[in-house]
């Protein structure tokens, strides 16, 4: 690869990238931007313009491009499309009901146990799923999302859902429609304070580490959700290219799909690309002809951290324009990458924009030694009203630690729910 741009950017990937200014929201900008530089490959990231249809847009004019079509993209623009995909092809996921008003949500939700899971049907940016401990909570819930509109249009329907319980992985696969290549395992921390305590949020750290999948509970990943994912949008004349994340709760029933995403997720590519030891261009470049089948990627054993530093107020409004100070210091440690999300320089200054701010990441040869690389990376930035979980991959530590405790006789598996044909 000779040339790489990236639009609109921030001032992270400028120093790998020359960053283009375009409005996300104006699909005909990104298309001229992508003619201007003659790019051979345009590589899609964050949803919206996904969900709006960018990818038929750019194969309309014959440009490359990474992603799902706009028919496919429904599996993230819309939660019941996603579950009631789910349902007709067998893919084990929570018990559900539709509602289309706010009446119907009510009746829909006094059939279902606490606690129980209100999703908003559209894009929300990560606010659009309340899990709900009390009827209030749920009510208020549909209320914000139905009447009060609190995200718009999307939540002008809900689906109300079983809240399952287990680990949470997020399990992400480039495919072509035919090969598929999975990427190496990963678990987000979306809740905003330690201990998965507070509201949810577009994630607050990730690790990558092989010990959180087993070989077999991988297999049975790509055979009881990744596969039949694939088959289903190619039988429903909607076949998947790209990037597809299946975010996945490993329940005592066995792994059942939360939601889709229809792109890498943030942060939990952070960790993934830092233990990407192939060129990644190359893996666009089979999937863009198609021979994604014939490829295999290589991973670096080594497990990779990455905790997010957010603004004072994230999720709710985040406080900007703060100078961000260390983060230098903070890369030359080794082995510590920062991703920046909301930042901007002015004035040879780096500040705040955003309410995710950076992802400081970092690799080594074991998880606890990742996870103190990446703190100590931290413990050089600083911004005004900064803060972080601190206990980003301490699942993963409890996790080898119980492997390394005498093994005592397991309980028998539980049958699969009754969504599983
Ligand atoms: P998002 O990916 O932003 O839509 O956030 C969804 C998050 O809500 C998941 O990562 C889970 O933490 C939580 N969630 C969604 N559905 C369920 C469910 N059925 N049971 C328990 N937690 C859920
Ligand atoms: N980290 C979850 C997401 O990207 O949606």
């Amino acid at each position: 690869m000779e040339e790489l741009y990236c639009a609109p950017g921030n001032a992270g990937i400028a120093q790998e990238a020359e960053c283009l200014p375009v409005d996300l929201s104006q699909p005909k900008a990104i298309l001229e931007v992508a003619k201007q530089v003659h790019a051979d490959l345009t590589v899609v990231g964050p949803e919206a313009p996904l969900v709006a249809g960018i990818v038929d847009d750019f194969e309309k004019e014959g440009l490359a491009i990474v992603g799902p079509s706009k028919a496919a993209a429904r599996l993230e623009g819309s939660k019941i499309f996603a579950k009631e995909f789910m349902q007709r092809h067998g893919i084990p996921t929570a018990r559900f009901a539709v509602a289309e008003n706010f009446g119907d949500a009510l009746k829909a939700l006094a059939l279902f146990p606490l606690p129980v899971v209100v999703k908003a049907d559209g894009l929300a940016a990560g606010k659009g799923v309340v899990v709900a401990h009390s009827r209030e909570e749920a009510e208020q819930a549909i209320d914000d999302f139905m009447r009060r509109k609190t995200i718009g249009s999307a939540g002008d329907r809900v689906v109300i859902e079983d809240c399952l319980t287990g680990e949470e992985t997020s399990f992400i696969v480039l495919t072509d429609g035919r090969g598929i290549l999975p990427l190496v395992p990963t678990q987000d921390h979306k809740a905003l304070l330690d201990e998965d305590r507070g509201p949810n949020t577009g994630g607050m750290g990730a690790y990558s580490d092989d010990s959180i999948l087993s070989e077999s509970l991988h297999d049975d990943i790509l055979r009881s959700i990744v596969a039949p994912t694939l088959a289903g949008m190619e039988m429903e004349g909607a076949p998947y290219r790209g990037f597809l994340y299946c975010g996945l709760m490993l329940t005592a029933a066995g792994p059942m799909q939360l939601e889709y995403n229809v792109r890498m997720g943030d942060p939990e590519t952070q960790p993934i690309l830092m233990r990407l030891r192939s060129d990644l261009a190359d893996l666009l470049q089979a999937l863009r002809e198609g021979q994604l089948a014939a490829v295999d990627a290589h991973w670096s054993p080594n497990p990779a951290v990455c905790v997010v530093l957010a603004s004072q107020g994230y999720p709710g409004k985040p406080e900007v324009g703060n100078v961000i100070t260390g983060y230098e210091a903070a890369e030359a440690l080794g082995g510590v990458k920062i991703f920046h999300a909301g930042t901007r320089v002015e004035d040879h200054q780096l500040l705040t924009t955003g309410g995710r701010v950076l992802g400081v990441t970092a690799v080594a040869e074991d998880l606890p030694s990742a996870i103190q690389r990446a703190y100590a990376g931290v413990s050089k930035v600083q911004f005004q009203g900064m803060h972080y979980r601190t206990d980003i991959g301490a699942k993963g530590l409890r996790r080898l630690s119980s492997a390394r405790e005498p093994k005592r006789p397991r309980a028998p598996r539980g049958e699969r729910p009754s969504s599983r044909k």
